[in-house]
């Protein structure tokens, strides 16, 4: 069986060199906020080592340091997505150990903790803290007591007898110029600066200072000491590091004067569209080149059923796939819920191939579903935006979405790349299948070709799309309809919106209405319907005549040019007209804009909305 190790997020920061501490760790944690932001601190080493740390976000922590002068040129720092403890004061790291010589900073679950504690607790330790990074700390300083050894000797000795996964970093009152750090399943990467070294969940807090970086591997231990890094694996034997090149601009990971990391992902999208598709789509051959699809063909030429699996958004692009995939391959799709597939002995046939669908590509109920479908013989594709990712490592062959790192926490440019590889897949698998004609392939390749400008053009009405969401920013409760390739739509609408705005919304199929829905329509509920011109443009023009009836407020997303919508009395938001397999890419753009704008209208943090993490690394 593979050992799957998954952790919740958290960010950790750490430097040592000859700029002072603070400031370098404090941008760091606000880089890594979209890994948690339930609770901030930080921990100095000078003159003794000094906590600082408060619940919420690190702008608290910030505000709470102003008046204080922090200038060692030593320190950790970390912020928090809670699992072991209510997020307070008392449960943010760093902690101190008992003695308060130590102060450590974790990333992971130590899954035996509740033994180790005993242990501890039987030899007089107490505890200030619900977490096992408390008792993880007080194991290492019990070890370093009572063996009279090095502390790298004792978190040595410690991590042997620990199950779960880490990432850990050090100080010692003792020896105020050393970092210790570990890894095992938790995400490490050191930034080596001219004699000053960074230490981090991942290259954003780094790259302004160094693109000369070594990820470390588990079961690996980093020393750094006298501006030096050493390398050790748990037998204590040297590893030589590999040191790469960090290929990561510092624009792509900053707001780049927008407001928001989630507005400039929406706008980023005609780009990160383009580079999804680019040389992928040979307009003048005619043909899609994916080299990972290609390499096996075969069988997803005669896949008896594909089973897409994911969560949340990505389970929404998986929907629409499942629409284009059916359509044009003529292949049964399921689309699973990721934490539903896991638990309930799923069946699999020989045939059958896994579409594992993933921003992060380090979900964990993602991660797990495709390790029991991949035991049961499944062939695994990864549709994946994060280049070495877990999932990735795990798939047998995939196709990256080019769309750049997703920092806001709700998922916008992410999507639309979801949609177009998923697109892609589906017409190169039709075409050596068979099951489309030429005429429409190569009518789907130029749709496709045509996204990016289009996705432009609805951008740059973004303004009429806040006007629509302020006048509805009120609402305590929205409807999302659409029916075929818009009912995934309106349900990425909804979703986008609950994240957002803390506004309740349901997605619904548009003909599902009048089985239950309806009852909710009055003239308080906005209702929002996805009605661009497809196959069953008319029936919804006649539900949407039906929310008109009941004095709803309508709003719809419509084709421009659709006179068919001109009796309707509402807000109407146009795009530009697609074939309805790829109008999806662009219906989904002025509901992210609507939730953005409802998000911000409402005076909430939408980058980092509450309870949410960007990946969710626990059950
Ligand atoms: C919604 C959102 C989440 C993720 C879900 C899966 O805006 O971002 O619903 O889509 O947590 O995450 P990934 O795609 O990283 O597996």
């Amino acid at each position: 069986m593979l050992k799957i190790n998954f952790y919740p997020m958290c960010g950790i920061v750490a430097y040592v060199g000859h700029r002072e501490a603070y400031p370098v760790i404090l941008k760091g944690l606000k880089r890594l906020e979209y890994r948690g932001y339930d609770s901030a601190g930080i921990a100095l080493n000078g003159d003794g080592i000094q906590v600082y740390k408060k619940q919420g976000k690190v702008a608290r922590l910030e505000e709470s340091l102003s008046d204080t002068s922090l200038t060692s040129t030593i320190g950790i720092g970390h912020t928090r997505w809670a699992t072991h403890g209510e997020p307070s004061d008392r449960n943010a790291h760093p902690h101190l150990s008992s003695s308060g010589r130590l102060a450590m900073i974790h990333n992971g679950i130590i899954e035996n903790y509740a033994s180790l504690k005993q242990e501890l607790e039987n030899k007089g330790y107490q505890f200030k803290s619900d977490t096992d990074t408390e008792v993880l700390l007080n194991f290492i300083e019990d070890i370093l007591a009572c063996n009279e050894c090095s502390l790298e000797e004792a978190v040595r000795v410690a991590l042997k007898r620990v199950v779960g996964a880490y990432v850990i970093v050090l100080l010692d009152e003792e020896d105020p110029s050393t970092l210790i750090a570990a890894r095992k399943g938790s995400p490490l990467v050191i930034g080596i600066g001219e004699k000053e070294h960074f230490l981090a969940s991942d290259a954003s807090p780094i790259i302004e200072y160094t693109k000369e970086v070594v990820y470390v591997n588990d079961y690996e231990l980093a020393i750094i000491k006298d501006n030096e890094l050493i390398l050790k694996n748990l037998g204590n034997e040297i590893i030589t590091p590999y040191v790469q090149k960090l290929d990561l601009e510092l624009a792509a990971i900053e707001k780049g004067g927008y407001d928001h990391f989630m507005l400039k992902e929406i706008h980023e999208q005609p780009k990160t569209i383009f580079d999804c598709l680019r040389g992928r789509l040979d307009m003048v051959n005619h043909e899609i080149i994916m080299s990972g699809v290609q390499q096996y063909m075969e069988e997803l030429k005669n896949a008896n059923r594909i089973i897409i699996i994911a969560c949340g958004t990505s389970w929404h692009a998986g929907l629409v796939a499942e629409y284009i995939i059916e359509e044009l391959c003529r292949i049964p799709v399921e689309v699973e819920y990721a934490s539903e597939f896991r638990y309930r002995n799923p069946i699999i046939n020989k045939g059958d191939v896994i579409f594992a669908i993933s921003q992060s590509g380090e979900t964990a109920d993602t991660l797990v579903a495709i390790e029991r479908a991949k035991e049961q013989g499944a062939i695994i594709f990864g549709i994946l935006n994060v280049v070495g990712s877990s999932i990735a490592r795990i798939s047998h062959a995939g196709a990256y979405t080019h769309a750049g790192p997703e920092i806001g926490v709700a998922s916008t440019k992410a999507f639309t790349a979801q949609l177009v590889v998923l697109a892609m897949m589906a017409l190169k698998i039709a075409k050596e299948k068979n099951t489309i004609t030429q005429d429409r392939f190569v009518h789907l390749m130029e749709e496709l070709n045509a996204v990016p400008d289009k996705v432009a053009k609805i951008l740059s009405a973004a303004d009429e799309v806040k006007a629509v969401a302020l006048k509805h920013a009120a609402a305590s409760s929205f409807l999302f309809l659409g029916r075929g390739y818009n009912f995934p739509v309106a349900l990425e609408g909804a979703l986008k919106l609950k994240e957002i705005s803390y506004i309740h919304a349901e997605g619904y199929p548009a003909a599902e209405m009048k089985h239950g829905p309806i009852a909710l329509v009055d003239e308080n509920l906005p209702v929002l319907f996805v009605a661009t011109k497809d196959a069953y443009h008319e029936k919804v023009i006649s539900n949407m005549q039906e929310i008109n009836a009941r004095k709803g407020k309508l709003i719809a997303v419509v084709t421009e040019g659709d006179k068919s919508v001109a009796s309707l009395t509402g807000d109407l938001i146009y795009v530009p007209e697609a074939d309805e397999v790829i109008a999806p890419i662009l219906n989904v753009i002025p509901l992210q804009l609507l939730s953005y704008y409802i998000g911000v209208g409402r005076g909430l943090d939408v980058d980092r909305p509450r309870n949410l993490a960007k990946s969710v690394t626990v059950e």
